[in-house]
């Protein structure tokens, strides 16, 4: 089986609009073959944007953007909100461009990184929907090492399922973070975290 975060150039494109309203707000991002959620928005990805908090937050990193709903869900959100999308698939980074200038925003972009090895800035929220098929490891590394890019009273957003173990990260990573479970909906968990 091909993983959505590993780049098949071989695999043909069939890139899709979909036009999703999140507690009132249109917004528009393509999928693929090949990437995370190409039948459109996540269930999971659904209820971490419904429950987001912005609060005071004004910059934002998407990290695993896929296709990027999260980011551009944030950035249409307010144009005083500046985000940032990473992932490590090129295929994904392209088609977050062409969502994008679908969208006409201005305060958002996207780039290819691998965990956090071309982030340079540091953000008030930072936003992971982990990708959960490339293992523990990576899955950890990504949520340990986002409290390197955060600004001061920063928060950390996780969409984690019950079953894919929710409720071990949290244990594991008490000595770290202060975790909130802001929402349970059909076995996923809205996590927040902070410092
Ligand atoms: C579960 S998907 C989430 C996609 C999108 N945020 C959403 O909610 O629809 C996880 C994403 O992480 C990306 N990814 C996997 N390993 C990564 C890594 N080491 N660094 C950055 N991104 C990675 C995958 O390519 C995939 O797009």
């Amino acid at each position: 089986m091909e993983h959505y975060f590993i780049d098949n150039k071989n695999l043909k494109s069939n890139i899709k609009k979909n036009t999703v309203i999140i507690n009132n707000l249109e917004f528009t991002f393509f999928t693929d073959n090949g990437l995370f959620s190409k039948r459109g928005l996540d269930y999971g990805t659904k209820v971490l944007l419904e429950n987001f908090d912005f609060g005071e937050k004004r910059s934002f990193l998407d990290v695993g953007c896929g296709c990027g709903p999260i980011g551009i869900f944030i950035a249409k959100y307010s144009t005083n909100n500046i985000v940032d999308m990473i992932d490590i698939n090129q295929k994904a980074v392209d088609l977050c461009k062409k969502s994008i200038e679908y969208n006409k925003l201005s305060n958002i972009s996207v780039f290819k990184s691998n965990g956090y090895e071309n982030v340079k800035k540091k953000y008030d929220g930072i936003v992971i929907n982990p990708p959960i098929h490339a293992g523990k490891k990576v899955v950890y590394d990504i949520i340990k090492n986002a409290i390197n890019y955060l600004n001061e009273n920063g928060e950390v957003w996780i969409v984690i399922r019950k079953d894919q173990g929710a409720k071990s990260l949290i244990e594991d990573m008490k000595d770290i973070y202060n975790f909130q479970i802001i929402k349970r909906d059909n076995g996923f968990y809205i996590i927040k975290s902070t410092i």
